[in-house]
């Protein structure tokens, strides 16, 4: 698979969104994370759809949303209308049912479907979905906040892969994502890289995303 960043628009400077996009784009991103935050599922709130509409109008980057929120089902028409390409939901709002019912309702629309797991969740929570998602989102710190320390969930990340065999699903990481961090994730098979702090708050987003990115290719092919 492919690697890729995503740096996290939430730790952007918000009075400045706008030029924070281009930054973004300038900076050489594959994709631009966005954090949707109820202040139910995680103990915040973040942005929401007006933002996203807004970003949608100036960047041709691909916009995958990260749903923390215990009711996604009810947004999938208007994330959809808001130009998100790809749709994050975690495993825990629901029984499987309910999950498999909203993954399909995201590829519905166009948009690709993604399941994600917080630190506590066992890697075999994919297992029901793996044939309704286009990645998997290994959280690599509790949601809800940037600028946490990362948690080492290499184990899991080797054992979703697995799981994955042929298949083309991607394996995000979120959470406490640096060079160094990056590259651990890859070495065990992580290819998407969601980065909030280590991009926007670097003297040098352009560097510090190149980086990444070429800290996780080599630790990705060995
Ligand atoms: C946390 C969010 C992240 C966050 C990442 O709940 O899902 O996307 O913005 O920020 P950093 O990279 O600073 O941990
Ligand atoms: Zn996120």
């Amino acid at each position: 698979m492919k690697i890729l960043t995503s740096p996290s628009i939430f730790a952007c400077d918000v009075l400045n969104i706008g030029k924070e996009v281009e930054r973004t784009e300038k900076s050489g991103a594959d994709m631009i994370h966005f954090d949707v935050m109820d202040g139910v599922y995680v103990p915040n709130i973040s942005i929401g759809f007006g933002i996203l509409k807004a970003i949608r109008g100036i960047t041709n980057l691909p916009i995958d949303v990260h749903m923390m929120t215990v009711k996604p089902e009810a947004y999938i028409g208007v994330l959809s209308e808001s130009g998100a390409d790809i749709v994050t939901v975690h495993n825990d709002i629901g029984d499987e049912e309910k999950i498999k019912t909203i993954l399909m309702d995201i590829r519905s629309y166009g948009m690709m479907a993604a399941v994600a797991l917080k630190p506590g969740v066992p890697a075999e929570a994919v297992l029901p979905f793996i044939d309704n998602v286009d990645m998997i989102l290994v959280m690599t710190v509790e949601p809800g906040f940037s600028g946490q320390s990362f948690m080492d969930m290499t184990d899991k990340i080797a054992k979703i892969k697995e799981y994955i065999g042929d298949r083309p699903i991607s394996i995000q990481v979120d959470g406490g994502i640096n060079a160094e961090t990056a590259a651990k994730c890859a070495a065990a098979g992580a290819n998407i890289f969601v980065v909030g702090n280590a991009s926007y708050k670097a003297p040098d987003m352009k560097k510090a995303l190149d980086d990444i990115k070429n800290a996780a290719e080599v630790a990705y092919n060995n």
